[in-house]
C-alpha cells in the first residue's frame, strides 16, 4: 500500500517521519520549498522532540518528497490531506489551502486509472469533505465520488511537544464515511500499523468531523475550569489548586487529565477550534454559551498575573520584567496564541521594560517584538536586575532553578504561573498562581 501526505506540518511531517521510519512507502508533498529543503536535511522546520531522528530514519527508508501533486496523487493509494486549516481575519476558519489541495488532486486524478482514497487529516468543520472536498474533487476531475474515488474523514488527536509519540501510539482512530470498502480498507491500514488491538471507530463523515471539534473543546473546557478555580483559590488564604485538582482527578467521571491550572491555554489549536466552533455554532443559529465562557475565561486568565504583579510592585511603569518562557507550552518552539506573548504586549502597554527567556522560541518571537523586548539565550543574565520573573512554561530548565539562580535580581520576586518551583521552598517572594497567598 502506497501512501500519499499532503501538507507537511506537525501532523503531516510526524505521520511521514513514523510511516517512512516503519519502512511504509510512503510520499511527503508541500509546496514550500524552504520547508522541503530542511526536511530533505532531515531536519524539521519547527521544534518537536524526536522528530528529526525519525525523519532521518524515514529518509534512509522509504520516505520520498516531492512538490508535485501529480507525483503524490498518481504513485499513491491512500492520499492523507494535512493542510493547514488556520483562523480566518474573522475568527472562523479558513478553508482556502483545503480547497486549493483538493482542486489539485482533482486535475492530478484527471487521467488516472486507478480509484484513490483522500483521507482528510486536516481539522475542518462539520460538512466540509461532503460539500467542499468531494465537489471541488469532481468539478476539476470531471469524476465520480463513490465510483473513481474516495473520501473519507479521519480527525488528529496529536499534541505539539508529543507528536511523534502521539503518532505512534494514538488512543484512537475515528473513521468517517459511508461507503465501507474503503473505509474497511483505511481499517486495515491502520491494524496493520498499530496491531490488531488499536481502537477505531468508524461512522459518518459530518460526526468524525465534529468529534474533533468536541474534542478539542472539551480539553479547553477542562483547562477554562480549573483555571477559574486557580483564580479563585488566589483569593482564599491556604488553597491549593493543585491539590484540588489532584482530588477530584481520583473521582473517574472526572479523570486527572488537562486539570494542570496556567495562564491559560494557547497553540495552533484549542483557541482556533473554540473560536472557529463559536461562530459555526452561531451560523446554524444555536447559541454556544458554555464554549464563549470557556473562551472568556481563557482571555482573563492572565489578568491573574496583572493583579499580583500590580499589588507588589504598584506601579509598573520602567519595572524590569522578565519573562521565562515563550512557547504556548514546553518541548515546542510554537509561539503561537502563546499566553506569554499576550502577557508581554500588556506588559508593554504599562510600560514595563521585558527581557524574555526560552530555550527553544527566541527566533520567533523577536518577529513579532523585535526590538520592543530585550532577548536571553541565558536564564542568568535574563534575571540581572529585574523586578520581577515570571515563569509562563514549564520547560526542564525552570524546574531545575534554586535560590541561587535569582541572586542577581534586584527585587527576588517570582510570579510562577505553573506552579513548577512551589516544593523549593525558595527565599524569595514566591507566587504560585492558584495558591491562596495570605
Ligand atoms: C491539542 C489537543 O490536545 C490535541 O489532542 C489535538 O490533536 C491538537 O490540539 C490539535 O488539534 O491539533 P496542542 O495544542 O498541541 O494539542 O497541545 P495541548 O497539550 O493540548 O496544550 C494546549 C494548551 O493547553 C497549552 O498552552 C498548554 O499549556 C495548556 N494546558 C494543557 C494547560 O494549561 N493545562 C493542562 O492541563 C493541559
Amino acid at each position: 500500500m502506497n501512501i500519499g501526505i499532503i501538507g507537511l506540518g506537525f501532523v503531516g511531517l510526524s505521520f511521514a517521519a513514523v510511516l517512512g521510519s516503519k519502512k511504509i512507502p510512503v510520499i511527503g508533498m508541500d509546496t514550500n520549498q524552504d520547508k522541503l529543503k530542511k526536511i530533505y536535511n532531515s531536519k524539521s522546520p519547527f521544534y518537536e522532540p524526536d522528530i528529526d531522528k525519525f525523519l532521518k530514519n524515514a529518509l534512509s527508508k522509504t520516505l520520498r518528497l516531492t512538490d508535485n501533486f501529480t507525483n503524490v496523487v498518481s504513485n499513491s493509494d491512500i492520499i492523507f490531506l494535512t493542510v493547514g486549516t488556520p483562523k480566518s481575519k474573522s475568527g472562523y476558519i479558513d478553508l482556502s489551502m483545503l480547497k486549493n489541495a483538493s482542486k489539485s488532486i482533482g486535475i492530478a486524478i484527471k487521467k488516472l486509472k486507478k480509484t484513490p482514497i483522500i483521507v482528510v487529516k486536516s481539522t475542518v468543520v462539520p460538512g466540509t469533505a461532503v460539500d467542499v472536498v468531494i465537489p471541488t474533487i469532481e468539478k476539476f476531475s470531471s469524476k465520480k465520488h463513490g465510483k473513481n474515488f474516495h473520501v473519507l474523514s479521519n480527525p488528529e488527536f496529536l499534541k505539539e511537544g508529543s507528536a511523534i509519540n502521539d503518532t505512534l501510539n494514538p488512543h484512537l482512530i475515528v473513521i468517517g464515511g459511508l461507503n465501507s470498502k474503503p473505509v474497511t480498507k483505511l481499517s486495515n491500514f491502520y491494524k496493520k500499523l498499530y496491531g490488531e488491538k488499536i481502537k477505531i471507530m468508524k461512522t459518518n463523515s459530518q460526526t468524525a468531523e465534529m468529534i474533533k471539534y468536541a474534542n478539542n473543546s472539551f480539553l479547553a473546557t477542562k483547562i477554562s475550569f480549573i483555571n477559574q478555580i486557580s483564580a479563585l483559590c488566589q483569593s482564599i488564604p491556604g488553597t491549593n489548586v493543585d491539590e484540588i485538582a489532584e482530588a477530584i482527578g481520583y473521582d473517574p467521571r472526572i479523570g486527572n487529565l488537562f486539570l494542570k491550572a496556567g495562564p491559560g491555554y494557547g497553540g495552533s489549536c484549542l483557541p482556533k477550534d473554540l473560536s472557529t466552533l463559536i461562530h459555526y455554532s452561531s451560523k446554524i443559529g444555536n447559541d454556544p454559551s458554555l464554549l464563549k465562557a470557556v473562551q472568556k475565561t481563557n482571555n482573563i486568565q492572565i489578568h491573574q498575573i496583572m493583579k499580583i504583579l500590580k499589588k507588589n510592585l504598584v506601579t509598573l511603569k520602567n519595572k524590569n520584567i522578565t519573562i521565562l518562557g515563550l512557547s504556548f507550552k514546553e518541548n515546542s518552539d510554537d509561539i503561537r496564541e502563546s499566553r506569554s506573548i499576550e502577557l508581554i504586549k500588556i506588559l508593554l502597554k504599562n510600560g514595563c521594560k521585558v527581557t524574555a527567556h526560552d530555550p527553544k522560541s527566541i527566533e520567533n518571537t523577536k518577529l513579532i517584538f523585535d526590538k520592543k523586548i530585550n532577548y536571553s539565550n541565558s536564564i542568568t543574565n535574563s534575571l540581572k536586575n529585574s523586578d520581577c520573573a515570571i515563569i509562563m512554561t514549564a520547560w526542564e530548565n525552570y524546574k531545575k532553578l534554586t535560590n541561587h539562580s535569582f541572586t542577581n535580581m534586584n527585587k527576588k520576586f517570582i510570579i510562577d504561573s505553573r506552579r513548577i518551583l512551589t516544593q523549593k521552598n525558595l527565599d524569595v517572594n514566591y507566587i504560585g498562581l492558584g495558591l491562596g497567598n495570605n
